[in-house]
């Protein structure tokens, strides 16, 4: 069975042609589908209407929406339903003369217990698996689509990736981040150099250890994926941690219930009271989805606005973040390597807490520069990437 693309694309994405259906019938008012892996879908009419992707239904061009879900009646019914020549569902309706045609794979995706591509694709990591981030090398100095396509994957998968063998020049970070998607603007600069300075305004641009921490969570959202680049690494010291935020809940949850469930509750709120603005948020160290995964981790120790919380809750909630702390930084936990001139590291901000040893500037330069995307412009990459690879192939 060979459905193409063309006929049966119900939305923008890319739906790979795994799954056939093997019999498709009506009980009641719902559509029954088996598929060639042993599941079952049982569809809702309205359901199945609503995702008509004929020209009348959907624009074929910006594959949005026409049809107005008010036009179509709650009660109606499937008349009939055929399996065509080429594996797609063809339903036919009780209301008027409609039929609508659908993907066997868009179906599958949408209508089974398939797990998410996201879940499948995550590996939580500790200092056990890894000592070093996963690394690329830029063909004489070139990252080629291919290559950024696997350093994206990566970042689904562990959260960060090293690109090696870059050019030192200033525009690299930047021309890197706007390849995947849009700049993520803070209230620091766009673009930014971790330089030490003599009037600092935050521990980052000085040459001290920092702990291990995620950037700006001072924000309802903080900023997805962090790039660096290492421009000069001449001063001893200065090394970079990663810290896989994921894993460390993992284990939290199993060896530590108590403090989980605190770190998964208690507000803390980061503030950035530096300059003019006055950016400030409160939210649990541990952020969950609504599946009660892990979502996010959030924490800038050095950031962190007084507690709030009631006298009798404290003794739990500082132990509990002192534990997280105390795992993140941990060598069971944290990984510590040093980053060459011509580096690019890119990581999840919102699940690897990053660091760096203290450096000693009399020994030499170091100079880094950054700047942020957003997570969902890798995964809308990823599938780019994708959708190109399948039409040519
Ligand atoms: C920062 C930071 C890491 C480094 O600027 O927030 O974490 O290696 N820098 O200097
Ligand atoms: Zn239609
Ligand atoms: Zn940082």
């Amino acid at each position: 069975m060979n459905v193409s693309n063309k006929i049966a694309t119900p939305d923008n994405l890319f739906w790979p042609q795994r799954n056939s259906i093997v019999s498709a019938t009506i009980i009641d008012k719902a559509v029954v589908l088996h598929w060639n892996d042993d599941q079952q879908s049982t569809l809702h009419p309205v359901w199945l209407r609503d995702n008509c992707c004929c020209e009348e239904c959907l624009n074929p061009v910006t594959r949005e929406h026409l049809l107005d879900l008010r036009d179509v009646p709650l009660d109606i019914r499937p008349s009939s339903v055929d399996i065509d020549a080429e594996g797609a569902l063809v339903v036919s309706w009780s209301e008027g003369q409609h039929r609508s045609r659908y993907n066997p794979d868009w179906l599958h995706a949408h209508s089974t217990e398939a797990r998410s591509q996201r879940d499948d694709q995550i590996r939580q990591w500790s200092a056990t698996d890894l000592s070093e981030p996963p690394s690329l090398d830029a063909i004489n100095g070139v990252v080629t689509d291919e290559l950024l396509y696997e350093a994206l994957v990566t970042i689904l998968r562990y959260g960060m990736v090293r690109l090696r063998g870059l050019p030192t020049d200033p525009a690299q970070v930047e021309t890197m981040a706007l390849r995947i998607g849009p700049i993520r603007e803070t209230h620091f600069n766009r673009i930014f150099d971790v330089i030490s300075k003599a009037d600092s305004d935050t521990l980052a641009y000085t040459s001290h250890h920092l702990a291990a921490h995620t950037d700006i969570p001072t924000r309802e959202s903080p900023p997805g994926i962090q790039l660096l680049h290492c421009r000069i690494a001449e001063a001893k010291g200065g090394q970079s941690t990663l810290t896989d935020g994921f894993k460390v809940a993992h284990d939290i949850k199993r060896q530590f219930p108590a403090h989980y469930k605190t770190l998964i509750s208690a507000k803390w709120c980061h503030a950035n009271r530096a300059g003019a603005t006055d950016y400030r948020w409160s939210a649990p160290i541990i952020g969950l989805d609504d599946r009660g995964e892990p979502l996010e981790v959030r924490l800038l120790p050095f950031s962190r606005a007084p507690l709030q919380a009631d006298y009798k809750d404290m003794d739990s909630i500082y132990a509990a973040l002192v534990c997280f702390m105390d795992l993140v930084n941990s060598p069971d936990y944290q990984i510590s390597f040093p980053l060459a001139a011509g580096d690019l590291i890119m990581f999840d901000n919102r699940r690897v807490l990053h660091g760096r040893s203290e450096f000693y500037p009399k020994t030499g330069d170091r100079a880094l520069r950054g700047t942020y995307i957003e997570r969902d412009d890798v995964m809308s990459k990823i599938r780019e990437f994708e959708q190109l690879r399948s039409r040519s192939s």
